[in-house]
Protein backbone atom coordinates (compact mmCIF):
# COMPACT_ATOMS: atom_id res chain seq x y z
CA UNK A 1 0.00 0.00 0.00
CA UNK A 2 1.57 3.06 -0.95
CA UNK A 3 0.65 5.16 2.12
CA UNK A 4 4.22 6.40 2.90
CA UNK A 5 4.59 3.97 5.54
CA UNK A 6 6.47 0.29 6.08
CA UNK A 7 8.75 1.25 3.09
CA UNK A 8 10.95 -1.75 4.56
CA UNK A 9 9.09 -4.03 6.65
CA UNK A 10 8.25 -2.93 10.18
CA UNK A 11 10.17 -3.93 13.32
CA UNK A 12 8.53 -3.91 16.64
CA UNK A 13 6.66 -6.42 18.99
CA UNK A 14 3.18 -7.59 19.70
CA UNK A 15 2.10 -9.39 22.65
CA UNK A 16 0.24 -12.47 21.27
CA UNK A 17 2.91 -15.07 21.05
CA UNK A 18 4.02 -14.62 24.72
CA UNK A 19 0.73 -14.22 26.07
CA UNK A 20 -2.34 -14.89 24.14
CA UNK A 21 -5.31 -13.59 26.28
CA UNK A 22 -3.51 -14.13 29.62
CA UNK A 23 -3.87 -11.63 32.28
CA UNK A 24 -0.37 -10.74 32.10
CA UNK A 25 -1.44 -8.85 28.72
CA UNK A 26 -2.02 -5.62 30.66
CA UNK A 27 -1.05 -1.66 30.57
CA UNK A 28 2.25 -2.25 32.94
CA UNK A 29 3.57 -5.65 30.49
CA UNK A 30 3.04 -2.60 27.62
CA UNK A 31 4.58 -0.31 28.72
CA UNK A 32 7.38 -2.50 30.51
CA UNK A 33 8.00 -3.22 26.57
CA UNK A 34 8.32 0.12 25.92
CA UNK A 35 10.86 0.53 28.70
CA UNK A 36 13.06 -2.46 27.84
CA UNK A 37 13.38 -1.22 23.73
CA UNK A 38 15.08 1.98 25.24
CA UNK A 39 16.76 0.46 27.67
CA UNK A 40 17.99 -3.02 26.24
CA UNK A 41 19.04 -1.12 23.33
CA UNK A 42 16.19 -2.83 20.97
CA UNK A 43 15.15 0.59 19.82
CA UNK A 44 18.44 1.51 18.34
CA UNK A 45 18.93 -1.91 16.50
CA UNK A 46 15.92 -0.24 14.74
CA UNK A 47 12.56 -1.81 16.66
CA UNK A 48 10.03 0.72 16.93
CA UNK A 49 6.48 -0.45 16.94
CA UNK A 50 4.98 -1.71 19.96
CA UNK A 51 1.99 -3.39 19.30
CA UNK A 52 -1.35 -4.91 21.49
CA UNK A 53 -2.89 -8.03 19.99
CA UNK A 54 -6.52 -9.70 20.71
CA UNK A 55 -8.30 -9.06 23.82
CA UNK A 56 -7.56 -5.64 24.45
CA UNK A 57 -11.13 -4.28 24.68
CA UNK A 58 -14.42 -4.89 26.39
CA UNK A 59 -16.98 -7.51 25.25
CA UNK A 60 -19.15 -4.55 24.48
CA UNK A 61 -19.01 -0.81 22.56
CA UNK A 62 -20.28 1.74 24.49
CA UNK A 63 -23.49 3.93 24.09
CA UNK A 64 -22.32 5.55 21.11
CA UNK A 65 -20.72 2.15 19.46
CA UNK A 66 -17.07 2.77 20.33
CA UNK A 67 -14.93 0.35 21.16
CA UNK A 68 -14.01 0.13 25.21
CA UNK A 69 -10.48 -0.97 26.43
CA UNK A 70 -10.86 -3.60 29.10
CA UNK A 71 -11.03 -2.20 32.06
CA UNK A 72 -8.79 -4.67 34.17
CA UNK A 73 -5.92 -4.96 31.58
CA UNK A 74 -6.07 -1.04 30.37
CA UNK A 75 -7.55 1.26 33.35
CA UNK A 76 -6.28 4.24 31.72
CA UNK A 77 -7.30 3.45 27.88
CA UNK A 78 -5.49 2.88 24.93
CA UNK A 79 -4.65 6.49 24.48
CA UNK A 80 -2.90 6.59 27.49
CA UNK A 81 -0.38 3.63 26.94
CA UNK A 82 -0.34 5.17 23.11
CA UNK A 83 1.20 8.05 24.95
CA UNK A 84 3.53 6.58 26.79
CA UNK A 85 5.04 4.63 24.21
CA UNK A 86 5.15 7.79 21.70
CA UNK A 87 6.73 9.93 24.76
CA UNK A 88 9.88 7.25 24.07
CA UNK A 89 10.08 8.00 20.58
CA UNK A 90 8.39 4.50 19.65
CA UNK A 91 4.93 4.25 17.69
CA UNK A 92 2.07 2.55 18.77
CA UNK A 93 0.33 -0.42 17.48
CA UNK A 94 -3.77 -1.75 17.66
CA UNK A 95 -5.67 -4.92 16.69
CA UNK A 96 -8.87 -5.61 15.40
CA UNK A 97 -10.69 -8.23 13.16
CA UNK A 98 -12.57 -7.58 9.54
CA UNK A 99 -15.77 -9.44 11.14
CA UNK A 100 -17.98 -8.77 13.67
CA UNK A 101 -15.98 -10.11 16.63
CA UNK A 102 -12.31 -10.91 17.12
CA UNK A 103 -10.74 -14.66 17.21
CA UNK A 104 -10.85 -15.29 20.79
CA UNK A 105 -13.62 -17.64 21.11
CA UNK A 106 -14.34 -17.55 24.45
CA UNK A 107 -15.41 -13.53 24.47
CA UNK A 108 -15.53 -12.56 21.35
CA UNK A 109 -14.77 -8.68 21.40
CA UNK A 110 -16.22 -6.76 18.87
CA UNK A 111 -14.86 -6.95 15.73
CA UNK A 112 -14.81 -3.68 12.93
CA UNK A 113 -16.82 -5.66 10.23
CA UNK A 114 -19.27 -2.51 9.30
CA UNK A 115 -17.72 -0.18 12.04
CA UNK A 116 -14.93 0.68 9.88
CA UNK A 117 -14.75 4.79 10.15
CA UNK A 118 -15.64 5.16 13.40
CA UNK A 119 -13.13 2.48 14.59
CA UNK A 120 -10.69 3.82 12.33
CA UNK A 121 -11.27 7.61 13.70
CA UNK A 122 -11.41 6.33 17.34
CA UNK A 123 -7.68 4.48 16.69
CA UNK A 124 -6.13 7.60 14.72
CA UNK A 125 -7.94 9.82 18.00
CA UNK A 126 -5.96 7.32 20.47
CA UNK A 127 -2.87 7.61 18.60
CA UNK A 128 -2.84 4.48 16.92
CA UNK A 129 0.34 4.18 14.20
CA UNK A 130 -0.16 0.48 13.33
CA UNK A 131 -3.59 -1.67 12.57
CA UNK A 132 -3.72 -5.63 12.56
CA UNK A 133 -6.98 -6.22 10.75
CA UNK A 134 -7.55 -9.84 11.83
CA UNK A 135 -10.64 -12.38 9.53
CA UNK A 136 -12.15 -14.28 12.22
CA UNK A 137 -16.16 -13.90 12.16
CA UNK A 138 -15.95 -12.47 8.60
CA UNK A 139 -19.46 -13.74 7.96
CA UNK A 140 -18.39 -14.95 4.46
CA UNK A 141 -18.69 -11.41 3.26
CA UNK A 142 -15.55 -10.80 0.45
CA UNK A 143 -12.04 -10.37 1.88
CA UNK A 144 -11.37 -7.58 -0.48
CA UNK A 145 -14.05 -5.82 0.25
CA UNK A 146 -13.74 -6.27 3.82
CA UNK A 147 -10.10 -5.41 3.69
CA UNK A 148 -10.67 -2.38 1.17
CA UNK A 149 -13.08 -0.99 3.22
CA UNK A 150 -10.58 -0.25 6.23
CA UNK A 151 -7.81 0.66 4.53
CA UNK A 152 -10.26 3.63 2.73
CA UNK A 153 -11.51 4.10 6.67
CA UNK A 154 -7.88 4.52 7.85
CA UNK A 155 -6.33 6.84 5.21
CA UNK A 156 -9.98 8.85 5.59
CA UNK A 157 -8.07 9.64 8.84
CA UNK A 158 -5.57 11.15 8.07
CA UNK A 159 -2.96 9.54 9.79
CA UNK A 160 -0.67 7.69 8.45
CA UNK A 161 -1.04 4.31 9.71
CA UNK A 162 0.67 0.65 8.60
CA UNK A 163 -2.15 -1.55 7.59
CA UNK A 164 -1.49 -5.38 8.03
CA UNK A 165 -3.89 -7.34 6.75
CA UNK A 166 -4.10 -10.68 8.86
CA UNK A 167 -5.96 -12.66 6.17
CA UNK A 168 -3.84 -16.01 6.65
CA UNK A 169 -3.65 -16.91 2.91
CA UNK A 170 -6.05 -19.46 2.99
CA UNK A 171 -9.17 -18.10 0.68
CA UNK A 172 -8.74 -17.81 -3.23
CA UNK A 173 -7.56 -15.45 -4.78
CA UNK A 174 -4.75 -15.72 -2.38
CA UNK A 175 -4.16 -12.79 -0.40
CA UNK A 176 -0.81 -11.90 -2.00
CA UNK A 177 -2.52 -11.60 -5.51
CA UNK A 178 -4.53 -8.60 -4.27
CA UNK A 179 -2.48 -7.04 -1.21
CA UNK A 180 -0.22 -4.80 -2.71
CA UNK A 181 -2.38 -1.74 -3.48
CA UNK A 182 -5.06 -3.29 0.09
CA UNK A 183 -2.31 -3.60 2.70
CA UNK A 184 1.46 -2.93 3.93
CA UNK A 185 1.71 -6.97 4.41
CA UNK A 186 -0.45 -9.61 4.41
CA UNK A 187 0.05 -12.71 6.26
CA UNK A 188 0.88 -15.53 3.98
CA UNK A 189 -0.11 -18.34 6.67
CA UNK A 190 -2.11 -19.80 9.77
CA UNK A 191 -0.16 -19.64 12.97
CA UNK A 192 3.09 -19.82 13.66
CA UNK A 193 3.92 -21.37 17.21
CA UNK A 194 7.11 -22.08 18.94
CA UNK A 195 8.49 -25.36 17.74
CA UNK A 196 10.85 -25.83 15.14
CA UNK A 197 8.73 -27.55 12.72
CA UNK A 198 6.04 -24.57 12.41
CA UNK A 199 8.73 -22.20 12.32
CA UNK A 200 9.75 -24.53 9.30
CA UNK A 201 6.24 -24.78 7.72
CA UNK A 202 5.49 -20.99 7.53
CA UNK A 203 9.10 -20.19 6.42
CA UNK A 204 8.27 -22.44 3.38
CA UNK A 205 5.06 -21.12 2.39
CA UNK A 206 7.01 -17.89 1.24
CA UNK A 207 9.51 -19.67 -0.53
CA UNK A 208 7.46 -18.27 -3.71
CA UNK A 209 6.15 -15.70 -2.92
CA UNK A 210 9.21 -13.41 -3.76
CA UNK A 211 7.28 -11.56 -6.76
CA UNK A 212 4.86 -10.22 -4.40
CA UNK A 213 6.99 -8.50 -2.10
CA UNK A 214 8.57 -4.64 -2.00
CA UNK A 215 8.79 -1.43 -0.25
CA UNK A 216 5.19 -0.63 1.38
CA UNK A 217 3.30 -4.19 0.52
CA UNK A 218 5.60 -7.38 1.90
CA UNK A 219 4.93 -11.33 2.33
CA UNK A 220 3.92 -11.68 6.81
CA UNK A 221 4.77 -15.67 7.52
CA UNK A 222 3.64 -14.23 11.16
CA UNK A 223 5.32 -12.97 14.16
CA UNK A 224 8.58 -13.88 15.69
CA UNK A 225 9.00 -16.57 18.65
CA UNK A 226 12.53 -16.03 19.21
CA UNK A 227 12.69 -16.04 23.30
CA UNK A 228 10.12 -18.13 23.71
CA UNK A 229 11.72 -21.58 25.00
CA UNK A 230 10.53 -23.83 22.38
CA UNK A 231 13.30 -24.14 20.15
CA UNK A 232 16.59 -24.00 20.48
CA UNK A 233 19.54 -21.28 19.73
CA UNK A 234 20.34 -22.50 16.70
CA UNK A 235 16.91 -22.97 15.56
CA UNK A 236 16.18 -19.37 17.17
CA UNK A 237 18.83 -18.07 15.00
CA UNK A 238 17.84 -19.82 11.69
CA UNK A 239 13.70 -18.58 12.46
CA UNK A 240 15.87 -14.21 12.72
CA UNK A 241 18.20 -14.91 9.73
CA UNK A 242 15.30 -16.65 7.37
CA UNK A 243 13.00 -14.13 8.81
CA UNK A 244 15.17 -11.45 7.54
CA UNK A 245 16.34 -12.55 4.15
CA UNK A 246 12.39 -13.00 3.11
CA UNK A 247 12.10 -9.55 3.85
CA UNK A 248 9.46 -10.37 6.99
CA UNK A 249 7.87 -7.92 9.15
CA UNK A 250 10.12 -8.45 12.31
CA UNK A 251 7.62 -7.90 15.30
CA UNK A 252 9.23 -9.33 18.82
CA UNK A 253 6.81 -12.45 20.36
CA UNK A 254 8.12 -13.15 23.60
CA UNK A 255 8.51 -10.66 26.73
CA UNK A 256 11.73 -8.98 26.60
CA UNK A 257 11.31 -7.29 29.78
CA UNK A 258 13.06 -11.17 30.65
CA UNK A 259 15.20 -11.28 27.33
CA UNK A 260 18.20 -13.79 28.07
CA UNK A 261 21.54 -12.85 26.48
CA UNK A 262 20.56 -15.22 24.07
CA UNK A 263 17.83 -14.14 22.90
CA UNK A 264 18.70 -10.09 23.02
CA UNK A 265 21.91 -11.37 20.65
CA UNK A 266 20.04 -12.85 18.08
CA UNK A 267 17.11 -9.73 18.19
CA UNK A 268 20.04 -7.01 18.12
CA UNK A 269 21.99 -8.60 15.03
CA UNK A 270 22.26 -5.50 13.17
CA UNK A 271 24.03 -7.54 10.27
CA UNK A 272 21.04 -9.10 10.04
CA UNK A 273 18.49 -6.76 10.42
CA UNK A 274 20.45 -4.40 7.83
CA UNK A 275 19.15 -7.48 5.25
CA UNK A 276 15.78 -7.58 6.11
CA UNK A 277 15.62 -3.70 6.73
CA UNK A 278 17.26 -3.40 2.60
CA UNK A 279 15.90 -0.23 0.83
CA UNK A 280 15.91 -2.72 -2.34
CA UNK A 281 12.96 -4.18 -0.70
CA UNK A 282 13.58 -7.46 -2.44
CA UNK A 283 12.39 -11.34 -0.74
CA UNK A 284 15.02 -13.80 -1.00
CA UNK A 285 14.51 -16.74 -3.80
CA UNK A 286 16.19 -20.16 -4.08
CA UNK A 287 19.14 -20.89 -5.51
CA UNK A 288 19.07 -24.61 -5.06
CA UNK A 289 17.89 -26.86 -2.59
CA UNK A 290 18.04 -30.60 -2.11
CA UNK A 291 18.14 -33.79 0.92
CA UNK A 292 17.34 -31.44 3.36
CA UNK A 293 19.33 -28.34 2.76
CA UNK A 294 17.96 -25.06 1.23
CA UNK A 295 20.37 -21.94 -0.50
CA UNK A 296 18.60 -18.90 -0.81
CA UNK A 297 19.69 -15.40 -2.09
CA UNK A 298 18.39 -11.60 -1.76
CA UNK A 299 19.44 -8.79 -3.20
CA UNK A 300 20.60 -5.66 -1.68
CA UNK A 301 20.50 -2.38 -2.69
CA UNK A 302 24.66 -1.47 -2.68
CA UNK A 303 25.01 -4.95 -5.04
CA UNK A 304 25.84 -7.18 -2.61
CA UNK A 305 23.99 -10.40 -2.19
CA UNK A 306 23.04 -12.53 1.03
CA UNK A 307 23.17 -16.26 1.41
CA UNK A 308 21.32 -18.35 3.31
CA UNK A 309 22.24 -21.91 3.81
CA UNK A 310 20.26 -23.39 5.63
CA UNK A 311 20.08 -26.76 6.78
CA UNK A 312 16.53 -28.93 8.26
CA UNK A 313 18.81 -32.19 8.52
CA UNK A 314 19.34 -33.44 12.22
CA UNK A 315 23.14 -33.79 12.12
CA UNK A 316 25.46 -31.58 10.53
CA UNK A 317 26.23 -30.76 6.34
CA UNK A 318 28.05 -29.15 4.11
CA UNK A 319 26.09 -26.71 2.27
CA UNK A 320 27.57 -25.48 -0.72
CA UNK A 321 26.91 -23.19 -3.77
CA UNK A 322 28.60 -20.40 -5.79
CA UNK A 323 29.02 -16.35 -6.53
CA UNK A 324 27.52 -16.80 -9.97
CA UNK A 325 24.54 -19.00 -8.54
CA UNK A 326 23.24 -16.31 -6.69
CA UNK A 327 23.43 -13.63 -9.43
CA UNK A 328 27.27 -12.28 -8.40
CA UNK A 329 29.25 -13.79 -11.70
CA UNK A 330 31.66 -11.71 -13.37
CA UNK A 331 34.06 -10.86 -10.79
CA UNK A 332 37.70 -13.01 -9.97
CA UNK A 333 37.56 -12.47 -6.29
CA UNK A 334 34.63 -11.79 -3.56
CA UNK A 335 34.40 -10.79 0.50
CA UNK A 336 32.17 -13.20 2.87
CA UNK A 337 31.64 -11.97 5.89
CA UNK A 338 29.78 -14.62 7.74
CA UNK A 339 26.68 -12.62 10.05
CA UNK A 340 26.78 -14.83 12.34
CA UNK A 341 30.08 -15.48 13.24
CA UNK A 342 31.61 -12.31 11.93
CA UNK A 343 34.66 -13.92 10.31
CA UNK A 344 35.24 -12.83 6.77
CA UNK A 345 36.97 -14.23 4.17
CA UNK A 346 38.10 -14.41 0.26
CA UNK A 347 36.94 -16.72 -2.50
CA UNK A 348 37.09 -16.43 -6.24
CA UNK A 349 33.63 -17.90 -6.54
CA UNK A 350 33.23 -20.95 -4.38
CA UNK A 351 30.83 -20.20 -0.91
CA UNK A 352 30.16 -23.38 0.76
CA UNK A 353 29.91 -24.21 4.95
CA UNK A 354 29.77 -26.64 7.55
CA UNK A 355 26.12 -25.70 8.84
CA UNK A 356 25.38 -27.88 11.96
CA UNK A 357 21.62 -29.59 12.61
CA UNK A 358 18.82 -27.00 12.09
CA UNK A 359 21.69 -24.14 11.90
CA UNK A 360 21.45 -21.26 8.72
CA UNK A 361 24.68 -19.61 7.60
CA UNK A 362 24.33 -16.28 6.63
CA UNK A 363 26.64 -14.61 4.44
CA UNK A 364 26.99 -11.32 3.15
CA UNK A 365 28.86 -11.05 0.01
CA UNK A 366 30.98 -8.33 -1.97
CA UNK A 367 32.44 -8.04 -5.07
CA UNK A 368 36.15 -7.67 -5.27
C1 LIG B 1 -5.43 -15.04 14.77
C2 LIG B 1 -4.17 -14.37 14.34
O1 LIG B 1 -3.61 -15.05 13.24
C3 LIG B 1 -3.18 -14.32 15.51
O2 LIG B 1 -1.97 -13.74 15.10
C4 LIG B 1 -3.80 -13.56 16.67
O3 LIG B 1 -3.98 -12.21 16.30
C5 LIG B 1 -5.12 -14.19 17.06
N1 LIG B 1 -6.01 -14.36 15.92
C6 LIG B 1 -5.83 -13.36 18.10
O4 LIG B 1 -7.08 -13.88 18.42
Amino acid sequence: LDNGVARTPPMGFNNWNATHCDASFNESMIKGVADAFVSLGLKDAGYTYVNIDDCWAEPSRDASGNLVPNRTRFPNGIKAVADYVHAKGLKFGIYTSAGTKTCNAANGFPGGLNHEQQDAKLFASWGVDYLKYDNCNNQGVDAQKRYKAMRDALAATGRPIVYSLCEWGQTTPKVWTWGEPVGNSWRTTGDISDKWSSMIDKLHINDDLAQYAGPGHWNDPDMLEVGNGGMTATEYRTHFSMWAMMAAPLLIGSDIRNASATTQSILKNTDIIALDQDTLGKQATIVSSGGGTTVYTKQLTNGDRAVALLNENSSSKTISTTASAIGLGGSSSYRLKDLWSKATSTTSGSISASVPAHGTVVFRVTRG
